[in-house]
């Protein structure tokens, strides 16, 4: 069956581009490597790694528990176990310095072409809004406060009711200027590998707070974009994943 769409996962269109001539090549600045933040925008402070209390749970029963769990739970989470989540997912595993921001979840020239926005539905400390994360601070902005944001989110969602039914959604969009600086064209297929990485991981840090969490790919595009308030085309929304306790 002849399906161009197929290529997508293929890396031959690496052989066909001239790295001499990318952005990165050219001389071009490294975009930033999380979206910045106005100077008047408050910045929540999350729990540092290391400062939290989240119970030890041995690699092998996360790995086997894990599954995608769709029925959530009453309870909040914690400020500090959305932290842990946060920092699981894309947070830094050592200081960053002028030239590396290593996280915890790898990614294809370590260029991090995610943003992570948080819908906070009934989590300890914050109000029901949409925050975004900057990795770097470890530290939450507000993104945006909307009325109904439950149903908005189910919506966005083609009426996956789940999808707000957790205590957080996690949604990962895509900046791709950040990716295609190195690689140019060849950077969508390992946006997408990336974005997995994240996801997986917070697949097994749920199973240590007693949550749980299922991947969705499925979404409206253009309403899950306008919910987060960005533009659709140097960033949008590519995967989410509602996280709740377990009932
Ligand atoms: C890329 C991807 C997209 C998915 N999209 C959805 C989705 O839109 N809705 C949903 O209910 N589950 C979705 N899932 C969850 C899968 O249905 C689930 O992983 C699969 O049934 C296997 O179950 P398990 O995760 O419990 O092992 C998705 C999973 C992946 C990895």
């Amino acid at each position: 069956m002849a399906n161009n769409y197929r290529d997508f996962l293929k890396d031959s269109i690496r052989k066909t581009i001239d790295f001499s001539e990318t952005a990165q090549s050219r001389g071009e600045a490294e975009p930033p490597w999380h979206k910045p933040c106005r100077p008047d925008e408050k910045k929540i402070t999350l729990v540092a790694a290391g400062e939290w209390k989240i119970p030890g749970i041995g690699l092998e029963d996360a790995i086997a528990r894990r599954m995608s769990r769709r029925r959530f739970a009453n309870a909040g989470l914690s400020i500090e176990e959305l932290s842990f989540l946060l920092w699981a997912t894309q947070g830094l595993r050592a200081a960053a310095t002028a030239k590396h921001n290593f996280r915890t979840v790898p990614s294809a020239g370590c260029r991090h072409a995610l943003e992570t926005y948080i819908a906070a539905l009934r989590v300890e400390g914050l109000d029901k809004a949409i925050y975004r994360y900057l990795p770097i601070d470890h530290a939450l902005v507000e993104a945006a406060r909307l009325p109904g944001l439950e149903g908005l989110l189910a919506e966005a969602t083609f009426g996956q009711r789940f999808c707000s039914a957790g205590a957080a959604t996690f949604i990962w969009t895509a900046v791709p200027a950040r990716m295609e600086w190195r690689y140019a064209e060849a950077s969508y297929k390992v946006i997408a590998l990336d974005t997995g990485h994240a996801c997986q991981n917070l697949y097994l840090a749920c199973e240590a707070i007693d949550a749980g969490t299922c991947a969705v790919a499925a979404y409206d595009q253009e309403r899950m974009d306008k919910l987060l308030g960005v533009d659709g085309d140097e960033e949008f929304t590519v995967y989410l994943a509602p996280v709740g306790k377990t009932p």
